[in-house]
């Protein structure tokens, strides 16, 4: 099969890695954003053209105190620096979740990355920060209520279409392949709309330790699946 399109990813086991070690959980936190830097562009020079990473769901922020300050100076520097690394090259990025969750110069920073590179098509990176899918979808039923009762939109319009386009990733296709690394076989409240006939990969492997190669694993294990979206071919 194909390459895939989208793939989503569920960045876990940074605590673990960090623990194993004997270090405090932000360590691994740290090693975790230098993966993702691997990983990305292994992504990008593979073809691959959209990619989306679980970074901080939106039940993390029940975390101690610590760690979350920890999270947010990470994704602060993220910001400031990696991405304007991937703007140069010509990235596209955009945010899914809560943001009005996080500090008013996250808030001004996510917005004007976004709008700086929404016009760029080579490789599209989207972050899920503070995301949940439930709350994800919930949002979009909140907006279609509120259009249906100023008139706007009758029930019966409301379709599936209308749902997928009311959510935070409207503008992304479905992911194609979710890997999750660490051991873990669950979801954790990521893209459940949009996952239904995505294809899941599980490694043992935690993010830290994830590379390229562990990548590659992913996408030839990927390219042997055979996908029938419901149909008998
Ligand atoms: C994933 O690693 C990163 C975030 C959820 C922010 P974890 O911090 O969940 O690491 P483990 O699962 O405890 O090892
Ligand atoms: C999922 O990992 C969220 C991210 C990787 C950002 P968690 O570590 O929060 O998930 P659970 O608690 O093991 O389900
Ligand atoms: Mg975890």
């Amino acid at each position: 099969m194909a390459l895939p399109t989208h793939v989503g990813i569920i960045m876990d086991g940074n605590g673990r890695w960090a623990q194993k070690r004997g270090l405090p959980r932000t360590a691994g936190h740290k090693k975790g954003a230098e993966t993702l830097k691997k990983v990305l562009k292994y992504a990008r020079e593979k073809g691959i053209k959209v990619v989306t990473l679980y970074a901080f769901s939106s039940e993390n922020w029940s975390r101690p105190k610590e760690e979350v300050d920890t999270l947010m100076n990470l994704f602060r520097e993220y910001l400031k620096n990696d991405v304007n690394e991937l703007i140069k090259e010509g990235v596209r990025i955009s945010f899914i979740g809560q943001r009005e969750r996080f500090d008013a110069d996250l808030i001004e920073q996510m917005n004007h990355i976004e709008e700086k590179t929404k016009e760029l098509t080579n490789f599209h990176v989207v972050l899920a920060l503070s995301y949940g899918a439930r709350d994800d979808i919930l949002t979009a039923v909140q907006k279609l209520a509120q259009k249906v009762k100023e008139g706007a939109l009758a029930p019966n319009e409301i379709d599936m279409r209308q749902i997928s386009s009311h959510l935070s990733t409207a503008h992304i296709p479905d992911p194609d392949l979710i890997i999750r690394t660490s051991g873990e076989q669950r979801i954790s409240n990521f893209l459940l709309w949009e996952l239904a006939y995505s294809e899941f990969y599980f490694t043992p492997v935690l993010w830290p330790d994830f590379n390229e190669k562990e990548f590659e694993k992913a996408i030839e294990d990927f390219e042997l699946r055979h996908r029938r979206f419901g149909n008998v071919v």
